[in-house]
């Protein structure tokens, strides 16, 4: 393995804070030379219940994004050239390289310095409305804002579906852990879970899936939460093509951190958006070719802990 330059690695330590579905952190990275790596995806990996690849393609384009922006913090600029080619269960992203930044490249971002909180926060908001300045750049960002409780319908729907389906429960509980320390995956406590959803919750790991009349009761949270929102946001891309997907991902992180930085919080609900009896209903809703992604935006009540992550040393491959 070639020898990275230290503010490179600093980078890449800090991308590792990247968001992705499940906390399951699916990049992977081969040193190519000081300043140059190779990304990677490795499709055994990650989520066998994720059959277009949707979400490992989000979270590949939300790590790059995150990169970009840890690279303009420490007076660089990243580049990547994206190849996609697939060998086996390998994925080959892209190679990404991290520069010094020269005059002509401008200033940094103004999402580089906000980028370092961007944070999932699952406990209720307020009832602030949305701010016309946010909306319009979450707008900007290929998000359309819709009526929370039209998406909670289509939420609910998909929920007590998902309940039901081994798959889903089995992805679940392959990135679920009591373990507070765990370094990859979710937590009780990351999860805002109470003791006594969290004692639902492993009887439902324990039983493999629910019959309907419980799923619905385990629905009820996130549609509750739905219900309640001022603002909810659909991300819509043109396709399912990877390089769609890809851009999609760093539209979603920009949009993330853009919320986190005007002071709100976001939670994205996916469930809606992975069923394919419900895709098509939340596509018709926000009006977009493709919905990627669903998350719930408000001004936080209270902060929460911050999710752990694997250190750089376990993304490196050999
Ligand atoms: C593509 C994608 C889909 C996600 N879907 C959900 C979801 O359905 N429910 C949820 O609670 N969190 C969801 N998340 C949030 C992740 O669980 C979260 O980013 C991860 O646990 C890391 O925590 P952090 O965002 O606080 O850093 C999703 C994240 C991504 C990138």
């Amino acid at each position: 393995m070639s020898a990275i330059d230290p503010t490179v690695a600093a980078v890449l330590a800090e991308a590792q804070r990247a968001p992705s579905a499940h906390n399951a952190q699916p990049w992977r990275l081969v040193a190519l030379g000081d300043d140059t790596v190779e990304l990677h995806y490795d499709h055994l990996d990650y989520l066998p219940f994720d059959p277009d690849d949707r979400d490992a393609y989000l979270a590949l384009g939300a790590y790059y994004e995150t990169l970009s922006l840890a690279a303009q913090r420490h007076g660089r600029r990243s580049h990547i050239s994206l190849r996609f080619t697939r060998s086996g269960s390998d994925l080959h992203v892209g190679d990404i390289s991290v520069r010094p930044a020269t005059a002509a490249d401008g200033p940094a971002d103004p999402l580089a310095g906000p980028a370092t909180d961007r944070h999932t926060n699952r406990l209720r908001y307020d009832r602030s409305p949305v701010p016309a300045a946010l909306a319009a750049d979450l707008t900007g960002l290929g998000n359309v804002l819709v009526e929370p409780r039209a998406i909670a319908r289509l939420v609910a729907q998909a929920s007590v579906l998902s309940w039901q389906d081994r798959r889903f429960v089995t992805d679940l509980r392959r990135w679920t852990h009591a373990d507070p320390a765990t370094p990859a995956g979710m937590t009780p406590e990351g999860l805002a879970l109470t003791r006594t959803e969290w004692a639902a919750l492993r009887v439902a790991f324990r039983a493999g899936h629910l019959p309907a009349s419980v799923a619905r009761a385990y629905a009820s949270r996130d549609v509750r939460l739905l219900r309640q929102s001022v603002g909810v946001c659909v991300l819509g891309a043109p396709s399912l093509s990877p390089a769609d997907l890809f851009d999609a991902g760093r539209r979603l992180l920009r949009s993330w951190v853009t919320i986190g930085g005007a002071g709100w919080a976001s939670h994205p609900i996916s469930i809606a958006v992975d069923r394919p009896e419900t895709a098509p209903q939340v596509a018709a809703l926000a009006g977009v070719a493709v919905p990627v992604a669903v998350y719930r935006i408000g001004h936080p009540t209270a902060s929460v802990p911050r999710s752990n992550r694997r250190p750089l040393q376990e993304t490196l491959r050999a």
